[in-house]
C-alpha cells in the first residue's frame, strides 16, 4: 500500500526499459515460516539507454537479505530501497545481480505474488504480482529466459512445478527434495508460475501436426480426481482447433493444468503451466451443471490459445491487454461456437455485452479497448477489453472475411514471435495481407462509448427500391466530449412476406454480396450514409445488425407486426432471438407505463400468441426457444433507462413473466413433458439445449402460481439426476415466494447441503441461489449466510456467490430504498481493501453506477461511496474506482 496519492500512468509515456534480462535464475527455499528466494539476474543495458542510467527494480513486501554484482557482495550504499523499488546507482553494461530476499506467502492475503491456498502454495503473477516475489524488471516487454528450482519438504509438497520442461531434481537434508525447471522460451514475468503441494495428476497425451507428443497432466486435490476428465478432452480438442483453424502448434513436451481453491480470477495461461480456479477446471456429472460444464471448455480452451496469443506473441505495455485478451476472447467464442450452437453462443456473448459492457462504456469506469492512462491495473481486466475487444476483432474477421483473416493472423504470429508488441502491429498485420486501410479503424480502439446507429428506410413501390438511411453517434465518455464516426461493417437482409428477398446493392461490385445474394455486409464509415437496394418487389421488413456484426446500439423504428415476423421468419439466428427481446421490452414498458392506473394491466396478445408460436415449433433448435422465451433481465432494462426505476423494473418484468405463464401454461406444461427424458445425462450441445427448454418451461410453470407447477418442481428436485435438473428445480422453489414454497423452500435447501456440504463448488451455488433470492429480506439472509460453518471470508469464490449475487444478482433487495444495501456492501469492501484489493475493487462495481438512478439512491449510493473515500489506507484499486466514480 502507498502512502502517497496513487498517480495514473499514461500510454504517450512509454518507454523502452535502460535494461534487458537475458536470463533469469531463480531459487526457492520453502519453509514454513518464510521463503527464501535467491535470483540470479543477468543484465545488459539497453543501447538505446543512458550510460549512466542506475538500475532500478521493481519490488513490493519483500525482506531484502544480500545484493551482489558479478560474485562481490553490495554494501549499504550502493542501493537504495522505497515501497516499491529498489535503485542500485551505479551498474556496468553487462553483469549478473544476485538478491536475496524473503517473503511470507502464508500471510499473503491478496493472491498475487507467492500464496499459500489451503494446503498448497501458487503463484498468480498477471499483471504485477512477479514483483512480490524478487525485486525485478516486471514489465511485459522485458523478456527472459526462466530456470527455476525448488525445494521443499517431500512429505508435504511431493509436487513442485514450474514452467516448461522438468530437467534434474534430488533429495536434500532434512526430508526435502528438490527440482529444477527450464524454460526455452522467452517469456516476461508475468508468465511465471510456481506450484508446490500434495497433489495427483491425471495424464493423457496429444500428437501434434507435425507428430510430436505431448503429455498432458492435469493436477487436482486427491478428492478431485474424479472431476478431471472433462477439461481433459476439453483441451484436447482446443488443441486440435488451434491446429485446424489457426495452424498454432503446442511447443513444449509438457503441459500442465492446476487446480486451486483460492482465486482472484478464472484462469491462468503461465507458459507450459496453466493454474485454474477450481471452479473453471472440476466438473462432473453429479456436481457441475451444464453451465459450468461450458465455462470449463471455454476457459481452458481460453488460456490454452493464450500460448501463441499472449505468450509466444506477448503486449509491448498493459495498454495494449487487448492485444492478447481480446483477440484470445474471440477464439475461444469461434471455439466454443464450433464445439456447440454458434447462434447459442453468439446470443450468450452479445447478451454479456450489450448488459455488463454497454453499461460500463456508459458509467465512470468507461475507457477504450486500448486505454490512454491508468491508476491499476488490476482494474482494466474489464468487460471493455475482453467482451469490447474480442467484438472489434471480430469486425476485423467480418471485413477481410475468413481467408484473409488467417493470412492476417499467420503473418502476425510469424512477424512478432519472440516480441512484445502493440495492437497497432496487430492491426498491421491484417491490414499488410489485405491492403485494407485500417485507419479509421483505430477508432474502436481509441474512443470509448457505445456507438447508437439510427436507421431509417424508405420504400418506393414505383421504381422498386428500397433506401436505408443509416446515422451514427456517440456518446461522451469520461476520455473525450466528442467522437469521430466508426467504419463498422452492418450485416443485413430483407424479408418480404414470404421469407428472405434477394439483394442487389446500387452501385456494389457483384462480389459484395454473399453466396446465398439474401444477406450482405455493408460498410458503414460516414456520420450518415444511405445504401440505395433494386428491383425490391414488395415493401420488405429489414433484418438489421445480423450476428450482431457490430458492437452498436441499433435504432430502427419496428411495429410489433414486424417483430413478429422477424420472430418467425428471419434466416439469422441471432435477428430472430433478438427480435424477440425488443417485443418483450415494448410489452414490458406497456406494463412499466400502466402499473401507475391498474393494479394489473393487460399483456399484449400479440406478444403472447408470437411467443406461442415459437414454442410449438418443433423445427427450432430448443435452446434458441428458451433463449427467445426468455424476458430480457433486470439488467439490460436498466441498461437502456436514462434514470433506473428499480420497482418498476422488478415488477413489470414479473408481471409479463406471470401472464405469459399463466395463458400459456397448457403449452408450457406440454413442453416441459415433451422433453422428458430417461437418457443418461449428457452435457452435450443437443441435451443441455433440450434441458434448458425444460427448465425454462418449469419456470414457468412455477411463476403461474398454480399448485402443480410447485408439485412439479418439487418431483424435479427429489428425482433429478443432475445437478442441472436439481438445481434449476431448487432456484425456482426457493425464489418462487408463494407462501405455499416457504416450508418447501426451506426443506428443500437443507436437504440440498446436507448431501453436498462436502463439496466446495456446490456449495458456492447454493450460496449464490440464496444470496440472488428477490424475495424480501435478502440482507438478513445474506448476513446469515455470512456467518455459515461454509463460507469463508478469504476465499474469493465464495465472496463472489454470497456478495456478489447479492450485490450483482439481486437488484431489487441490494437497491432496496432503506439504503441498507449499499451500506452494507460499503462495509464489506472497507473490510477487503487491505486483505484482497482486487476483489474489493471488483465488488465496488454496483455502487460506481449510482448517476443512472433516481435522486434518492443516488444520494444513498454516493454517500456510501464517500465513505469508502474517506478510508486511509486505500488501496490504489479501490482509490481509483472510487475517485472516478465521485468525479
Ligand atoms: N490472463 C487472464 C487471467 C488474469 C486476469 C490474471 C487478470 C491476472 C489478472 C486469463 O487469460 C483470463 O482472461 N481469464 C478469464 C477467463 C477467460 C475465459 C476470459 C478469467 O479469469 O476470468
Ligand atoms: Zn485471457
Amino acid at each position: 500500500m502507498k502512502d502517497a496519492q496513487p498517480r495514473a500512468i499514461f500510454l504517450k509515456d512509454y518507454q523502452e526499459p535502460d535494461f534487458w534480462i537475458k536470463k533469469t535464475d531463480l531459487d526457492f527455499q520453502l519453509n514454513d515460516e518464510y521463503c527464501e528466494v535467491t535470483s540470479t539476474l543477468t543484465f545488459v543495458r539497453n543501447d538505446k539507454a543512458d550510460k549512466n542510467a542506475a538500475l532500478i527494480l521493481h519490488g513490493q513486501d519483500l525482506d531484502l537479505q544480500s545484493l551482489a554484482i558479478d560474485g562481490k557482495a553490495l554494501s549499504e550504499e550502493d542501493w537504495q530501497t522505497a515501497e516499491e523499488s529498489l535503485t542500485i546507482h551505479s551498474v556496468p553494461d553487462a553483469f549478473e545481480l544476485r538478491c536475496v530476499t524473503r517473503i511470507k506467502p502464508q500471510d499473503n492475503t491478496s493472491l498475487e505474488g507467492l500464496y499459500r491456498s489451503r494446503t498448497m502454495y501458487c503463484t498468480q503473477c498477471e499483471a504485477e504480482g512477479f514483483r512480490k516475489i524478487t525485486y525485478y524488471l516486471d514489465r511485459p516487454d522485458v523478456m527472459s529466459e526462466f530456470s527455476t528450482r525448488i525445494e521443499a519438504d517431500k512429505n508435504a509438497f511431493p509436487i513442485l512445478l514450474s514452467n516448461g520442461n522438468p530437467v534434474e531434481s534430488g533429495e536434500a537434508d532434512n526430508g526435502r527434495h528438490w527440482v529444477k525447471w527450464h524454460d526455452p522460451h522467452l517469456k516476461p514475468a508475468y508468465l511465471f508460475a510456481l506450484v508446490a503441494g500434495n497433489l495427483c495428476n491425471i495424464d493423457d497425451k496429444f500428437i501434434t501436426q507435425s507428430g510430436r507428443e505431448v503429455l498432458l497432466r492435469i493436477f487436482v486435490e486427491e478428492k478431485d480426481t474424479d472431476k478431471v476428465d472433462h477439461a481433459m478432452q476439453s483441451l484436447k480438442r482446443a488443441m486440435k482447433w488451434d491446429e485446424d483453424v489457426y495452424g498454432r502448434e503446442y511447443d513444449l513436451d509438457i503441459f500442465m493444468i492446476v487446480a486451486v481453491d483460492d482465486f482472484n480470477m478464472g484462469a491462468m495461461e503461465n507458459k507450459g503451466l496453466n493454474i485454474f480456479n477450481t471452479s473453471c477446471v472440476l466438473a462432473n456429472k453429479d456436481t457441475t451443471t451444464d453451465f459450468s460444464f461450458q465455462r470449463v471448455e471455454a476457459v481452458v480452451a481460453h488460456e490454452y490459445f493464450h500460448n501463441w496469443s499472449g505468450n509466444r506473441v506477448t503486449c509491448r505495455d498493459w495498454f495494449q491487454l487487448s492485444l492478447k485478451e481480446g483477440f484470445t476472447v474471440f477464439r475461444d467464442s469461434e471455439f466454443s461456437a464450433d464445439m456447440n450452437s454458434r447462434t447459442v453462443k453468439r446470443v450468450e456473448d452479445v447478451s454479456l455485452l450489450r448488459t455488463l459492457q454497454f453499461a460500463e462504456d456508459a458509467g465512470p469506469m468507461a475507457h477504450p479497448v486500448q486505454p490512454a492512462s491508468f491508476i491499476e491495473i488490476s482494474n482494466f481486466y474489464t468487460l471493455t477489453i475482453y467482451e469490447k475487444g474480442a467484438e472489434v476483432v471480430r469486425m476485423i474477421h467480418s471485413l477481410l472475411g475468413p481467408e484473409l483473416f488467417r493470412k492476417g493472423s499467420d503473418l502476425y504470429f510469424e512477424r512478432h514471435d519472440g516480441q512484445a508488441v502493440t495492437i497497432e502491429d496487430f492491426v498491421a498485420a491484417m491490414a499488410d495481407v489485405s491492403g485494407r486501410d485500417f485507419n479509421q479503424f483505430m477508432r474502436w480502439y481509441r474512443q470509448a462509448g457505445t456507438p447508437v446507429l439510427t436507421i431509417s428506410d424508405r420504400y418506393d413501390a414505383n421504381a422498386q427500391t428500397y433506401t436505408l438511411t443509416v446515422k451514427q453517434s456517440c456518446p461522451p465518455t469520461p476520455e473525450s466530449e466528442s467522437k469521430l464516426p466508426y467504419h463498422l461493417p452492418l450485416k443485413m437482409g430483407l424479408l418480404g412476406d414470404a421469407g428472405a428477398l434477394p439483394l442487389k446493392l446500387r452501385g456494389a461490385a457483384a462480389d459484395t454480396e454473399t453466396a446465398d445474394n439474401t444477406s450482405i455486409v455493408l460498410e458503414v464509415k460516414d456520420a450518415e450514409e444511405s445504401f440505395v437496394f433494386e428491383n425490391v418487389q414488395e415493401k420488405p421488413v429489414p433484418s438489421l445488425l445480423r450476428d450482431f456484426s457490430a458492437p452498436v446500439k441499433l435504432k430502427y423504428n419496428y411495429s410489433r407486426m414486424d417483430l413478429a415476423r422477424l420472430m418467425s421468419l428471419d434466416t439469422d439466428g441471432f435477428c430472430r432471438w433478438d427480435a424477440s427481446q425488443q417485443f418483450a421490452l415494448q410489452v414490458i414498458y406497456d406494463v412499466m407505463r400502466d402499473l401507475t392506473k391498474a393494479p394489473s394491466p393487460e399483456v399484449d396478445e400479440a406478444f403472447i400468441e408470437a411467443c406461442k408460436a415459437v414454442l410449438e415449433d418443433e423445427s427450432l433448435d430448443p435452446a434458441i426457444v428458451a433463449l427467445m422465451l426468455t424476458l430480457p433481465s433486470e439488467d439490460y432494462i436498466a441498461e437502456l433507462a436514462t434514470v433506473i426505476d428499480v420497482e418498476s423494473i422488478h415488477f413489470a418484468r414479473n408481471h409479463v413473466k406471470r401472464k405469459l405463464a399463466q395463458k400459456l401454461y397448457a403449452t408450457f406444461l406440454q413442453v416441459y413433458e415433451r422433453l422428458q427424458t430417461h437418457e443418461a445425462y449428457s452435457p452435450d450441445a443437443e441435451s443441455i439445449a433440450r434441458r434448458s427448454l425444460k427448465n425454462l418451461a418449469l419456470h414457468y410453470l412455477v411463476q403461474s402460481g398454480k399448485e402443480e407447477g410447485l408439485k412439479l418442481a418439487e418431483a424435479q428436485f427429489d428425482n433429478a439426476d443432475n445437478m442441472t435438473d436439481s438445481q434449476a428445480a431448487l432456484t425456482n422453489i426457493a425464489h418462487a415466494g408463494s407462501s405455499a414454497a416457504e416450508s418447501l423452500a426451506e426443506r428443500c435447501l437443507k436437504d440440498f447441503y446436507g448431501r453436498w456440504k462436502n463439496e466446495s463448488l456446490v456449495v458456492n451455488q447454493w450460496f449464490s441461489i440464496q444470496a440472488r433470492n428477490p424475495q424480501r429480506d435478502a440482507l438478513k439472509r445474506v448476513e446469515t449466510l455470512m456467518q455459515h460453518e461454509a463460507f469463508d471470508f478469504n476465499n474469493p469464490n465464495k465472496l463472489r456467490s454470497v456478495l456478489g449475487g447479492f450485490a450483482m444478482g439481486n437488484p431489487i433487495n441490494f437497491h432496496d430504498r432503506s439504503g441498507n444495501g449499499y451500506a452494507f456492501l460499503a462495509q464489506q469492501i472497507l473490510k477487503l481493501n487491505k486483505q484482497n484489493p482486487q476483489m474489493a475493487s471488483r465488488l465496488l462495481t454496483p455502487l460506481t453506477k449510482w448517476k443512472k438512478y433516481d435522486e434518492h439512491r443516488q444520494k444513498l449510493m454516493k454517500a456510501q461511496l464517500e465513505i469508502i473515500k474517506k478510508e486511509e489506507k486505500l488501496s490504489p484499486d479501490v482509490y481509483e474506482v472510487v475517485t472516478k466514480s465521485l468525479s
